[in-house]
């Protein structure tokens, strides 16, 4: 089996992944780590396991459809059979979506489906709810709503900042994820309307 991480950022939890390639616990290779931003350490971090990087520009393509294309070409080109999108901060067109359905994981860090977007974590300290956590679920074309495979839930503290609640957001992404992740490598999701359950 061969996975795609798809990244823009820090890549905390793709060295989650590489480590759990690493050890066999997801028994998949990382064929290739591809980002958006060509400054995210994502990519610095897969250079270091010696794996494969791209970085797409999206300037050098007209629109997100042309992009995606790209990407699928280049996913088709590595035999990709899983996508991940871990921190891939960019919305996705239906051609990427019909190209991998079913096969496309993201991390959410909220209890979905609440706090959709970009700032899971600040809008739900904002919000003022007393917990949230982590969701691992499959991609579909509306963001963040796609069938959840895993949730992790955790209290939100009175004294919790944006920092202090991250950090354990993050370290629920860290354990679901990787989980989900081997999950759906196995093939042992299985899809029933919007209901996930593991075979
Ligand atoms: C994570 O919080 C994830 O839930 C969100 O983006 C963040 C990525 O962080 N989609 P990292 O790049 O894995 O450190």
């Amino acid at each position: 089996m061969n996975i795609v991480v798809l990244c823009s950022g820090s890549g905390t939890n793709l060295q989650i992944i590489i480590d759990k390639v690493k050890s066999g616990y997801i028994p998949a290779r990382i064929a290739i780590v591809i980002s958006d931003k060509a400054d995210a350490f994502a990519l610095e971090r897969a250079k270091r396991a010696r794996i494969e990087t791209l970085f797409l520009n999206p300037k050098n393509f007209k629109n997100r459809e042309e992009f995606d294309k790209e990407l699928v070409k280049k996913l088709r080109d590595k035999d990709v059979d899983i996508v991940v999108m871990a921190g891939f901060i960019r919305l996705v067109t239906p051609y990427f979506i019909d190209s991998y359905r079913g096969r496309i994981i993201n991390i959410h860090p909220s209890l979905l489906p609440a706090f959709k977007g970009a700032h899971g974590i600040k809008d739900a300290l904002e919000y003022g709810v007393k917990v949230t956590g982590a969701t691992a679920h499959l991609v579909e074309m509306e963001l963040d709503s796609g069938p959840i495979i895993m949730q992790e839930a955790l209290e939100v503290k009175e004294d919790d900042t944006e920092e202090t609640l991250a950090q354990r957001v993050h370290e629920a992404e860290y354990k679901i994820f990787p989980e989900a992740i081997k999950l759906l490598v196995e093939g042992r999701v299985k899809i029933e309307g919007r209901r996930v359950k593991i075979s």
